[in-house]
């Protein structure tokens, strides 16, 4: 059961606010009535109006998708580049990302048509771990890489305790490979904490999403997420632990 105005602005038709003005003039019934009362709650077989047009609701959907490099985390791009949404041309339904990653970084993203959902995780209670892998130009010294795990000063505040992990260093290409897991979402994190410690970053890839991972799927793929993936993400944005 969703509220009224709820419904109305998922649908896209008016702002929540808007909605409840519209509500209260009485111009919305429900099942061939009108109703006045903005707490009024509503299941998907209930017949929304307004102003005499029935509202349309859509099935609510889940993604995964793992987004390739030079790609915009957006449904639209004023400047034409390509966007996210440009790699679900069969699903009709009006999804769009969850957060972002820079138009250089690849990785996993959540695409959904559920507003309330992508509030949670956007602003979860608990934190969620995003898992990256940068490719530094460099070879950080263990020193550094604690200072990285323990937070650094950053324009916008020191950063969060986080997980760092060397996983290859190419010392003739003098470059390294290095995981690190956060849960603060700034902007463009990862890279300018590496710039913190003086390393620039070539190559950013968002690996991990809480549990769910990159595996067996390839840049620009996508698969639908699972009744129960969607229910632990809204258990763990909601309580911290999937127990
Ligand atoms: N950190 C970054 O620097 N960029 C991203 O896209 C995500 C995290």
């Amino acid at each position: 059961m969703d509220r009224l105005q709820k419904v109305i602005a998922q649908a896209g038709i008016a702002s929540r606010r808007k909605a409840e003005q519209l509500i209260e003039e009485g111009k919305v019934k429900v099942n061939g009535k009108i109703v006045t009362e903005l707490g009024t709650k509503v299941s998907a077989s209930d017949k929304v109006e307004v102003e005499g047009i029935p509202v349309e609701r859509e099935r609510k959907v889940y993604y995964l998708f793992y987004k390739p490099r030079g790609v915009i985390s957006a449904v639209e791009d004023d400047k034409g580049r390509k966007v996210v949404t440009d790699y679900f041309p069969f699903v009709e339904e009006r999804i769009f990302p969850i957060g972002r990653l820079d138009y250089d970084t690849s990785g996993l993203m959540i695409l959904t048509n559920d507003g309330e959902f992508a509030n949670l995780l956007a602003h979860p209670r608990y934190k969620i771990e995003k898992t990256y892998v940068a490719r530094v130009n460099g070879i950080p010294q263990r020193h550094l890489l604690k200072r990285l795990a323990a937070g650094v000063e950053l324009e916008d505040g020191k950063t969060a305790p986080a997980k760092v992990k060397e996983l290859s260093v190419d010392k003739k290409k003098g470059r390294a490979l290095i995981e690190i897991t956060i849960h603060e979402g700034r902007n463009r994190q990862v890279r300018r904490m590496f710039e913190a410690i003086g390393f620039q970053v070539q190559k950013l890839k968002r690996e991990r999403f809480a549990f769910l991972h990159t595996k067996g799927l390839n840049a620009g793929d996508y698969r639908e997420l699972t009744a129960h993936e969607v229910k632990q993400l809204r258990t763990l944005a909601e309580t911290g632990s999937l127990r």
